[in-house]
């Protein structure tokens, strides 16, 4: 049996992209028989939040979003990064054997300064500290998108070099990454990678007149419905795949394909798009607003989390101090 982890940070509305290229995987893979757990990366949120109550709403918001979607948590520990303080000692062990030059290497803090945000010491160690998430409780398997794959691989070369001087300590992970390019990213509603911080993203539990005017905004081009087109170049269809049936999907792409009088127009993908969305969250939409109404629930969920997962990272600390003497 495996052990598979992964984080989320809390940073605003989960979102479409979050959804497909992480959150539905975690859900599917808490259904199996592999042991997981999932966090809400509070720590790592503040590297760039500054906003307590803006944070705490964040977090209650991602946990809420895990239970809606039917994560299975008999099964799969949901618990705050912040519960389990044992990854911050583990971090500062790995930080003391790990080079600089591999930190400064990292993609991730080099695009997150590039874009003004200001880089503060958290921001450059935040690879260690996710290499301690992930080794903390012995983790075999990382599912995360394509962005996240190169802190997974600094955290194989932070547990290698902690373990080339102490001996074996930290187990070795791998990133399991969605194979679905369309998976491993969704457009946001202007075509880039949808992200929170391009603003092009839609709310999962987006609803009604809400949803309708954010689908408005995908990008089209003002070709007319009769004038025949690709359906692989229109942004439209990438939102399409992500929701229809097979046989509905190729429909709609025929239709395009052949154009003339009666053809669908944007208008038309549009509004199939947004009822498609209502439709796909509708039960999960109304499962959220039950545990709004019952935080203790919620709160429940994940104290249980944060207790089995804190049994783990103290055994696996408690092997790393004395590895390195300070016991
Ligand atoms: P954001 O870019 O909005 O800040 P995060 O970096 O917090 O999103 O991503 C959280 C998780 O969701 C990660 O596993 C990431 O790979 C995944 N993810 C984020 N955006 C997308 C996207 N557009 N397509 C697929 N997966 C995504
Ligand atoms: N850095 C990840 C992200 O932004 C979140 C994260 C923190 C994480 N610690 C982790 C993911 C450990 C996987 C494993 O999406």
């Amino acid at each position: 049996m495996k052990t598979v982890l992964s984080g989320i940070q809390p940073s605003g509305r989960p979102h479409l992209g979050n959804y497909f290229g992480a959150i539905r995987r975690h859900v599917a893979l808490s259904a199996g028989t592999d042991t997981c757990l999932f966090f809400i990366a509070d720590y790592h949120a503040l590297t760039t939040s500054r906003d307590a109550a803006a944070l705490r709403d964040a977090t209650r918001d991602v946990a809420l979003t895990y239970l809606a979607l039917g994560l299975d948590v008999q099964r799969a520990a949901l618990f705050r990064q912040s519960d389990v303080p044992e990854v911050l000692e583990i971090a500062w062990l790995l930080g003391c054997s790990t080079g600089m030059g591999l930190l400064e290497r990292a993609h991730s803090y080099k695009d997150k300064v590039a874009k003004g945000i200001v880089p503060s010491v958290g921001l450059f160690t935040y690879p260690v500290l996710m290499a301690a998430d992930i080794v903390a409780y012995d983790s075999d398997l990382v599912p995360v998108g394509k962005d996240q794959i190169q802190h997974v691989e600094m955290a194989q070369d932070m547990a290698a070099s902690f373990n080339a001087v102490y001996g074996p300590v930290f187990r070795r992970p791998e990133a399991l990454v969605p194979e679905e390019e369309h998976l491993a990213k969704v457009p946001g509603l202007d075509g880039e990678k949808m992200s929170k911080s391009y603003g092009n993203d839609l709310w999962i539990f987006e609803s009604g007149k809400k949803l309708r005017a954010a689908v408005n905004r995908i990008v089209t081009d003002s070709a007319p419905p009769e004038e025949p087109k690709d359906p692989a170049k229109l942004l439209l269809f990438r939102f399409l795949e992500l929701f229809l049936e097979p046989a509905e999907l190729e429909d709609w792409r025929a239709r395009v394909r052949r154009g003339g009088p009666g053809a669908p127009g944007y208008g038309h993908l549009k509004v199939r798009i947004a009822e498609a969305i209502e439709a796909r969250f509708e039960p999960a939409r109304r499962r959220r607003e039950e545990l709004l109404s019952n935080p203790a629930e919620v709160e429940a969920v994940l104290a249980d989390g944060a207790r089995r997962a804190r049994e783990r990272a103290q055994a696996v600390l408690e092997r790393a101090r004395r590895a390195c003497g300070l016991r």
